[in-house]
């Protein structure tokens, strides 16, 4: 029996590994209309509703933001890539995804540093829209009582010309392009994107520019996941669950301790698990990798449980023979 018990420990280990280097986690939410600036609770040291599974959702549309330490813990922890995500109506509409290795807090939020998009002449243009902004801090004019964070943009040609991506209308801001802009100056911060394939000329599209959130999610790197060990500084991703500090070289796993201490963690993971697949239907997901390993995994633990019991049978057929 004891045997049984080790394997299904087993199991739950393997699985939180899974999920640890495939899933894409939520690390950061902004809300339209959410208490305080997004640029400020981005690059500054604070967290913010990390139990707050409410402010987490990014179906139901809650009001407030998220930050996670993760964000905080930022170049420490193997990042290999970013998703940004548009949500509004409780649905995606729109994406960018970035190359988080080697990145910092501020610094994989670039053009040189994307690699997909729901944008089709973002990424891999032939039609090279020009870009004058892509930057978390965006433009902020103090002068002007105008705060773009998280702003990405093509041209400005005196408001009515603008043409852009993204542009979170930050607190503060007492300014904004009139016919677009300075209508949301009610509900700051304001999170403004393009509702087409392109980059938007904004005042064409005014009344559909409004997205309910933005949130941020990464993705950790396989080969380093795989040796996290539970004695290394555990990082707060939410009110049960840590991500821990990928070590520096391999080492062994202490199953026993793991699955002590991850066993809460296991049951939340599931039920997200489950949600961010009937959420994510994008290219992104298309890798094939990940399954390949599922498979793989599978099919190690049913050969191992298969020994297992069939050491038991046999010892169970021998002392039944005595
Ligand atoms: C908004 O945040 C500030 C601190 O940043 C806090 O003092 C205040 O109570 C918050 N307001 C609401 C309505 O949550
Ligand atoms: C693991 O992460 C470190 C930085 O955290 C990085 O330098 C290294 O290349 C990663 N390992 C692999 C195999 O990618
Ligand atoms: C991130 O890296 C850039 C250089 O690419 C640097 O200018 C910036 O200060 C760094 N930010 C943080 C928060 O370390
Ligand atoms: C992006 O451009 C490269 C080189 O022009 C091409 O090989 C690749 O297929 C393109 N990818 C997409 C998604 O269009
Ligand atoms: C916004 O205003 C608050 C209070 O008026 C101030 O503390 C904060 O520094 C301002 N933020 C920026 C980015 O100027």
């Amino acid at each position: 029996m004891l045997s049984f018990i080790f394997v299904f420990n087993l199991l739950h280990a393997l699985n939180v590994f899974a999920i640890d280097s495939d899933e894409w986690k939520l690390i950061f939410k902004a809300a339209t209309g959410g208490n305080g600036s997004v640029y400020e609770l981005f690059t500054g040291p604070d967290i913010l509703n990390v139990d707050n599974i409410h402010a987490q959702s990014l179906l139901q549309p809650v009001k407030e933001h998220f930050k996670s330490d993760i964000v905080n813990q930022w170049s420490e922890l193997g990042i290999s890539e970013v998703l940004v995500r548009i949500h509004n109506n409780g649905e995606e509409v729109a994406y960018f995804m970035f190359d988080g290795v080697g990145s910092n807090k501020t610094n994989w939020f670039s053009l040189a540093r994307l690699k997909q998009s729901s944008y089709a002449d973002l990424y891999n243009s032939s039609t090279n829209a020009p870009i004058n902004f892509f930057s978390i801090i965006g433009h902020q004019k103090p002068s002007r009582r105008v705060y773009r964070s998280f702003y990405i943009n093509s041209i400005w040609k005196g408001c009515s010309k603008d043409i852009g991506w993204l542009n979170i209308l930050d607190v503060n801001s007492t300014w904004g392009c009139r016919t677009w802009e300075a209508v949301h100056l009610t509900e700051l911060p304001a999170i403004l994107y393009s509702p087409l394939q392109t980059g938007a000329h904004y005042e064409e599209v005014a009344s559909a520019l409004l997205a309910e959130s933005m949130s941020v999610s990464v993705r950790f790197d396989r080969s380093n996941m795989t040796c996290v060990r539970m004695c290394s500084t555990p990082v707060q991703q939410d009110a049960s669950s840590y991500c821990y500090k990928p070590c520096d070289s391999p080492s062994v796993i202490d199953v026993e301790q793991k699955v002590e201490q991850l066993k809460e963690k296991l049951t939340v993971d599931r039920k997200s698990t489950s949600m961010y697949k009937r959420s994510l239907r994008s290219v992104y997901e298309n890798r094939t990798s990940a399954k390949t390993m599922g498979i793989m995994g599978a099919a190690i633990i049913a050969s191992v449980i298969g020994l297992f019991v069939f050491f038991d049978c046999l010892r169970w057929k021998q002392n039944n023979n005595q």
